[in-house]
């Protein structure tokens, strides 16, 4: 900050330097023109050499300007776009079910670029019409107050107008930012559902919808265009009033004998110098206005109530694995459906499968076991302590958490497979490879695991992609391994080869896993049956088949279609 400090002194030194040389340059050339009618050639000559110095003083003065002014802008700009990308990536599971892609997006694109356009070149033109004003009204009240008095009437109407119109496009800007970030969330998300766009044949109504955001933001901009365009004709109208106002009753002053000639040619070289610096005076206040919109919604987007997510520190782990307590936990949403109240207990090296119909709350029960999701009453407490600032990271640092929607980053096989762990060797790499039964795939990979999967890994299959988010998880060598039906895309037998693999490379890791096979949740030493978010059955799985409810109901309808799949 300091840094910036200093710069904007030096910019602020330099603008105020540029406009006083550029308001003198008219009072030379004023001296200039009176010298000439004494017929002083002499006199002239030196007058002209000040104009010239003062224009060139000017010129480096305002090089000098843009350069710190306009650097400085976009050093803000990086600097506020970063920090608003780290608030984002701290921001907890929460935030980003209230947010779409497409609004953040507009936000940290457009909107960040309004507030710089006023730090940059809006300040910049402020600062010049405020050192320009005092020079240049300092010298023409020198030369004549009652001359300056006269031009200037016409100058406070520009200034009202000025103000009028700032409001009304204030009130444009923000429905039109407002506008443009409705384009960008519907392109979007457009885009990313593409496939399901075409193959369902929606391609028509989505453009149709399309266009009608697309009008209104082309409205709402040819409004505020309109209102823009305002600006030049009302300059030009007041400015020429001045001049008439000049011609007029300075051309008497000069006949009455109050004025010399060189007097007027100067005023005229004042009002020159003022034209500008008032023009830009609505452009600079019209972008103020379109920043404070777009800091205002950036504003809002900052001060979103979930706190924000302890930071990543270095953490040396227990070697013991994860045992995790959930007391009276229950997270529900407005709707009324969720999880809970539910109370568990895992020792360190335990194993449970979590099996319930669709929407019964696996998923949830698994988030909240991740540290993903707060609970919203109860309490869940990771080797003994309760979930906080401090043992978050470290309960993060030692999970295995694969999504039930296994989602990659566009870059290639190895990197989204070592991102949890950097320093993975190529030999980790392939004996993870071999633990998801996937080495094969990569080797028939073109450029194996340097191959680029594509956005979210679209050249991988389903399952292929699953696999890919297991090993991933495999790789950190979690105390704790959260599977949520990370599986469902892969056929029962690989499954159940994987699943081998995973105890054998896992050894005494704490295991819970969704899913809706029951063969799998027979691999582990416990089961939870959920339904509506509730426990329903608990128990090690030969006990659970042998008494009547979910679980042994789906044991039965599962074997007997394995026994009709083997039968065919
Ligand atoms: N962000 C959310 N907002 C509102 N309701 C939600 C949200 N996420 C989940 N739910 C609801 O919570 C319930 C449990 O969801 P959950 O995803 O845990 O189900 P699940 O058991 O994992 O189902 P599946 O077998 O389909 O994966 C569902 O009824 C779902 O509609
Ligand atoms: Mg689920």
């Amino acid at each position: 900050m300091a840094r910036h400090r200093r710069t904007l002194y030096w910019g602020l030194a330099a603008t105020v330097w540029c406009s006083v040389a550029a308001s003198v340059v008219p009072y030379w050339s004023g001296r200039a023109v009176n010298a000439l009618e004494r017929s002083d050639w002499h006199g002239s000559r030196v007058f002209l050499a000040w104009m010239l110095t003062f224009t060139a003083a000017a010129g480096l003065g305002r090089y000098l300007m843009r350069n710190t002014l306009i650097g400085l802008s976009r050093e803000v700009e990086r600097e506020q776009r970063e920090s608003l990308y780290s608030f984002l990536l701290a921001r907890p599971f929460a935030f980003y079910e209230r947010q779409r892609v497409g609004d953040l997006m507009s936000r940290v694109g457009d909107d960040v670029g309004t507030v710089r356009m006023a730090t940059g070149p809006g300040l910049m033109s402020f600062l010049q019409v405020l050192s320009i004003l005092p020079v240049t009204l300092g010298l023409m009240f020198h030369t004549s107050w009652r001359l300056t008095l006269a031009v200037m009437f016409p100058f406070c109407f520009l200034a009202l107008g000025f103000y009028i119109i700032g409001k009304w496009s204030h009130m444009v800007q923000q429905k039109l930012q407002l506008a443009f970030s409705a384009l960008t969330t519907f392109s979007h998300e457009t885009i990313s559902g593409e496939r399901v766009v075409q193959a369902f044949g929606l391609e028509e109504a989505r453009v149709a919808q399309f266009g009608a955001l697309s009008r209104r933001h082309a409205m709402l901009s040819m409004k505020q265009s309109v209102i823009f365009s305002a600006y030049a004709p009302l300059s030009a109208l007041i400015g020429g009033a001045s001049a008439l106002v000049l011609v007029a009753y300075g051309g008497s002053l000069v006949v009455k004998g109050v004025l010399t000639l060189g007097d007027l040619t100067a005023f005229t070289g004042f009002l020159v110098a003022l034209a500008w610096p008032m023009m830009s005076l609505g452009w600079s206040a019209n972008l103020f206005q379109r920043a404070k919109a777009g800091q205002e919604r950036l504003d809002q987007l900052l001060q979103s109530p979930e706190p924000s997510l302890p930071p990543a520190v270095a953490i040396s782990l227990p070697e013991v694995p994860a045992a995790l307590e959930l007391e009276a936990v229950t997270h529900r949403f407005e709707t009324g459906r969720g999880l809970g109240p539910l109370d568990l207990a895992l020792a360190p090296g335990d194993s449970l499968a979590v099996v319930g119909g669709i929407g019964s709350g696996k998923t949830l029960l698994l988030q909240v076991l991740a540290g993903l999701r707060e609970p919203h009453s109860g309490r869940m407490l990771v080797d003994g302590e309760p979930l906080s600032d401090q043992t978050l990271r470290r309960h993060w640092a030692g999970l295995g958490w694969v999504p039930q929607d296994a989602f990659l980053f566009s870059d290639t096989l190895r990197m989204n497979l070592a991102m949890g762990r950097p320093d993975a060797t190529e030999e980790e790499i392939w004996e993870i490879a071999r633990v998801v039964a996937m080495d094969d795939l990569i080797r028939r990979l073109p450029e194996g695991l340097d191959t680029v999967v594509g956005e979210r890994g679209v050249i991988l299959s389903g399952g292929e992609r699953q696999r890919t988010a297991l090993a991933r998880a495999l790789l950190r060598r979690p105390r704790l391994l959260l599977l949520d039906d990370a599986l469902s895309a892969v056929d029962a037998e690989t499954e159940s080869r994987i699943l081998e693999n995973l105890r054998g490379f896992l050894g005494t890791a704490t295991l819970v896993l969704a899913t809706h096979r029951v063969f799998v949740a027979e691999t582990c030493a416990r089961v939870l049956v959920l339904e509506e978010g509730r426990t329903i059955q608990v128990g090690d799985p030969e006990s659970l088949a042998a008494q009547p409810g979910l679980f042994a109901r789906l044991k039965r309808l599962q074997s007997l279609e394995r026994e009709l799949v083997r039968g065919t």
